[in-house]
């Protein structure tokens, strides 16, 4: 209060000289000021409620405030709007301790994506031995639907839990299409959509109850869909794949020689941004182990190790809608566009693996190997899975034929065998793809 006397006197005299009215100014506010506080140590009106206590900003404090010299509009605006303040941090701290409890009861069915958010947020300490735990699920990006408002409409009526099968298929493959349409509807899986790149495609699904979306015919990648190969059509994937990242769906990709006797989604982690069938047909080829490498000349350091991992099959992969998942997809495509002599397969499992290097930045993403008795390859079927008497009990999830030349036939075997119970369907065909005699004689 002392203080607000000293301003005000400072403009009432302007005989004295400027520095030195300020030093006396000064030198009287803190004089009296200490006066004050020695005589009257609970401030000048000892009428205070016995309330005084519960807030420092409360009433009863303000009270004072009005015996200075300001303006007594000024003070009653003042009072009412520290007033209103210390209601609204009261609320606020109400707010924030019941925002706190939520989360925490929150956190017990919540997925791992936001449970990691949250870690991210500040900084902690690293916990005991044995107790920490890295960082795989990243969280998923905000639905972006100007990306595409046509796809995101179907996709609105296709998707189940924000997932779905995406297939892409055109003329060439109908026949495979077929076969895997009919596995779907025996599985009972409701969230399938073809991606069709003809017209042809689009009048076979809706004529068979399918889900089905056209591309639009003025999109440029789309020259590659029209009569173009199985490779050509590799590459357009991985840009149609984009528009349902960024709308914000996880997607089951399929390769239309796969074929279904469960529902997948039953089966997928959802903890990594891609979740992959692997090429491999064992727990080591597929899983990955210590490969020695033999130099003799090298003598006591003849041996060196390397890491070694059957290839992802770029045929059949779940995807979630995250920032490496998007950036994977364009690395690729933006690949396939350049090199047009690379393999997708390839180039796919060279940007999810390799690590960076001079020169080079790798991708930061989390991968998840899938089981490879459930997502089945065409080799673990024909090799062992055939030939063992337990393993020929299990029900894989997905069988893909991607080992064999011979798809349709292979298809149709598998369906013969695992749906309709025909024991020697298999038997028929050799482990590799040589052929001794056609079963179709065609
Ligand atoms: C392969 O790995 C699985 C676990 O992923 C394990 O249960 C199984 O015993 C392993 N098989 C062999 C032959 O090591």
């Amino acid at each position: 209060m002392a203080g607000l006397g000293g301003r005000k006197d400072k403009g009432s005299s302007s005989s004295l000289s400027g520095s030195r009215r300020i030093w006396v100014a000064v030198f009287i506010g803190i004089s009296m000021g200490c006066i004050f506080a020695f005589f009257f140590p609970h401030g000048f009106f000892p009428s205070y409620s016995a309330s005084q206590t519960t807030h420092p900003l409360s009433k009863s404090n303000l009270r004072t405030g009005s015996s200075s010299c300001e303006s007594p509009e000024k003070i009653n605006k003042l009072k009412s709007d520290i007033m209103g303040l210390s209601d609204k941090n009261v609320k606020l701290e109400k707010q924030v301790t019941e925002l706190t409890q939520k989360l925490r009861l929150a956190d017990l069915g919540k997925d791992h994506a936001q449970e990691q958010f949250m870690v991210l947020g500040k900084p902690y300490k690293a916990g005991p031995f044995g107790t920490v735990k890295s960082l795989r699920t990243n969280p998923t990006v905000l639905p972006d639907e100007s990306a595409n408002p046509r796809l995101a409409k179907i996709l609105a009526k296709v998707a189940v839990r924000k997932e779905l099968i995406v297939v892409l298929a055109n003329t060439n493959v109908k026949p495979m299409l077929e076969i895997q349409v009919t596995s779907i509807k025996k599985s009972d899986i409701p969230n399938y959509l073809v991606v069709a790149l003809d017209d042809a495609i689009v009048e076979f699904c809706e004529s068979n109850d399918v889900y089905v979306y056209k591309r639009d015919p003025d999109e440029d990648v789309d020259v590659i869909a029209k009569g173009g190969s199985n490779h050509a059509v590799s590459g357009l994937k991985f840009r149609i794949l984009r528009e349902f990242l960024q709308l914000g769906y996880s997607v089951l990709l399929s390769d239309v020689d796969i074929v279904y006797l469960q529902n997948p989604f039953l089966h997928i982690y959802r903890d990594s941004d891609v979740e992959s069938m692997t090429d491999g047909h064992n727990n080591m080829t597929a899983y990955g182990y210590n490969d020695v490498f033999d130099e003799p000349a090298m003598g006591w350091a003849r041996y060196a190790h390397t890491m070694r991992i059957w290839v992802y099959n770029s045929g059949l992969f779940y995807i979630r809608p995250t920032i490496p998942s998007i950036e994977l997809l364009d690395r690729v495509a933006n690949r396939l566009a350049k090199e047009p002599k690379s393999w997708d397969q390839a180039v796919f499992n060279e940007e999810l693996f390799f690590p960076s290097y001079p020169g080079y930045s790798g991708l930061h993403i989390s991968k998840r190997t899938m089981d490879f008795y459930l997502f089945m390859n065409s080799k673990v079927l024909f090799k062992t899975v055939r030939k063992d008497k337990n393993l020929k009990k299990l029900r894989p999830v997905t069988v893909h034929v991607n080992y064999h030349p011979d798809k349709l036939y292979r298809m149709q075997a598998v369906v013969n065998y695992y749906v309709d119970g025909k024991q020697d369907a298999l038997d028929i065909f050799p482990d590799g793809s040589e052929w001794v005699r056609n079963p179709k004689g065609s």
